[in-house]
């Protein structure tokens, strides 16, 4: 007999005919949980080959929301037919966000978690307009797919997927099968209807809840909305889109009046327009987008023997080895301090082109020289101390002469690009000791 998958990561997604402790894939402690029998839901489809060149095809119009920064990260608007996941963690925003899109279409707002009074009295809080919204607190997926055939509107929500159940499997509300086979059904529903549908899941930060990680490869688009609870800005974050550009992000700020659409970004990223010592800026790429932001740096003469590193908003191991270039080929005495090194705004940093930025804040705080905030650096650095040139130079310097940057200290290869192109004073330096010359 063909052997049928029973046991699920839910962390990475993986299938396993058995049960691991840890998941062989992710390497994650128990992850690892039974699921029902794999379910068709995709439904059967004909054997038959044909040309590309004749499949038919419309391009379609993508539908737009009231919300352009949704529309952004979609890559343009929603596809007709398309489903749409918006993960996140409890208390994010997702249904604030998912109830501020439905309000400029005709909605069906399937409603799990809350009760319809207190949706109402939220989109009317909200300012919505509540009479494009249609709620439904009927969780049972078959009969949501009746009310989307005989209501046709022009987006569904569900809010969430771990509220869904079916009929079709056994299992409890939320288990991995459950969520599974409801996606499943959704997602032929989309197609077959051509009216797109939003997702809302829940998830932790490490993704150890079930949800979301195990539909990635069931939807089209996969949104992560993002955020520090203790600030008010959140996130929205492409992960996968099958209609765009995955690294498209929009942000939002949560306010009394629920989320509103950040058009200044820099604002939030740039913390301070004074300069202190150990704060340095740099220019990173976020999709079609180019966002400045700033490296803080605090070096304080430790107490211990083993001197404490620690980084928010980027890489550790990439803090551990600026450290090691400087004191290596900036001559800097680090190993008797501890660095504390943080993005401000609760930005990450996932390039090395924000390198010269750390290294320079470090040195900074280190020397007690502050550095003036209309300095802009980029650069990444490798192990020999050498500044390198960075991606799309270009757009991060444009970015640069907008927000009316005085100064900038990039690669000395990319310098004469960035004459041409930059308003204020091009610094070109070589490695990591010119630029510390350079500065103090
Ligand atoms: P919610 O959208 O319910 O989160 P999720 O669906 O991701 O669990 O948002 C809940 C949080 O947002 C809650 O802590 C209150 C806050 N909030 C505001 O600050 N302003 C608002 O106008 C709204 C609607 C929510
Ligand atoms: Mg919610």
């Amino acid at each position: 007999m063909k052997k049928q998958f029973s046991y699920i990561c839910i962390s990475c997604g993986t299938e396993f005919p058995k049960w691991f402790g840890q998941c062989p894939n992710c390497n994650e402690w128990n992850v690892i949980v039974e699921t029902d029998k794999k379910t068709t839901g995709y439904g059967s489809r004909d054997v038959v080959v044909v040309p590309l060149s004749e499949v038919e095809f419309d391009e379609v119009d993508r539908i737009k929301t009231c919300i352009s920064e949704f529309d952004l990260v979609c890559g343009g608007g929603m596809v007709p037919g398309s489903i749409i996941l918006i993960g996140g963690e409890p208390g994010i925003g997702k249904s604030t966000l998912a109830l501020q899109i439905s309000h400029s279409l005709h909605t069906l707002y399937v409603a799990g978690e809350e009760s319809p009074v207190q949706i109402r009295s939220r989109a009317t809080r909200l300012g919505l307009n509540i009479d494009s919204i249609y709620i439904s607190s009927n969780t049972q997926v078959e009969e949501i797919i009746k009310l989307i055939l005989s209501n046709k509107p022009e987006c569904v929500i569900v809010d969430s997927i771990q509220t869904l159940f079916t009929s079709e499997i056994q299992g409890l509300i939320g288990s991995v099968g459950q969520i599974r086979e409801s996606t499943a059904q959704l997602v032929a529903a989309a197609k077959k209807t051509g009216i797109p549908i939003i997702i809302t899941g829940h998830i932790t930060k490490d993704g150890a809840i079930a949800g979301p990680k195990i539909l990635e490869h069931q939807v089209d688009t996969v949104l992560y909305f993002e955020g520090d609870f203790s600030k008010d800005f959140r996130i929205l974050r492409a992960f996968k889109n099958r209609f765009g550009s995955v690294n498209e992000i929009g942000i939002f700020r949560m306010t009394g009046k629920g989320l509103i659409e950040v058009k200044d970004k820099n604002s939030i990223f740039l913390d301070s327009y004074y300069s202190s010592p150990g704060s340095a800026i740099s220019a990173a790429l976020e999709g079609t987008r180019t966002i400045l932001f700033e490296v803080q740096s605090l070096v304080s003469f430790s107490s211990f023997p083993n001197p404490r590193r620690m980084a928010d908003g980027l890489d550790l191991n990439r803090l551990i080895l600026m450290i090691a270039v400087l004191e290596k080929h900036g001559s800097l005495k680090l190993n008797s301090f501890d660095v504390f090194i943080n993005v401000a705004g609760g930005f990450q940093i996932n390039e090395t082109s924000s390198d010269l930025a750390i290294a320079m804040s470090i040195a900074s705080s280190l020397k007690e020289i502050p550095i003036t905030q209309d300095i802009g650096f980029l650069g990444e650095i490798s192990l020999s101390g050498e500044i390198r040139p960075v991606s799309q130079c270009l757009r991060r310097i444009n970015e640069f002469n907008r927000s009316g940057f005085k100064e900038i200290i990039i690669s000395k290869n990319d310098s004469k690009e960035a004459l041409h192109r930059f308003e204020g004073e091009v610094i070109g330096v070589k490695n990591i000791s010119e630029a510390l010359d350079y500065l103090f």
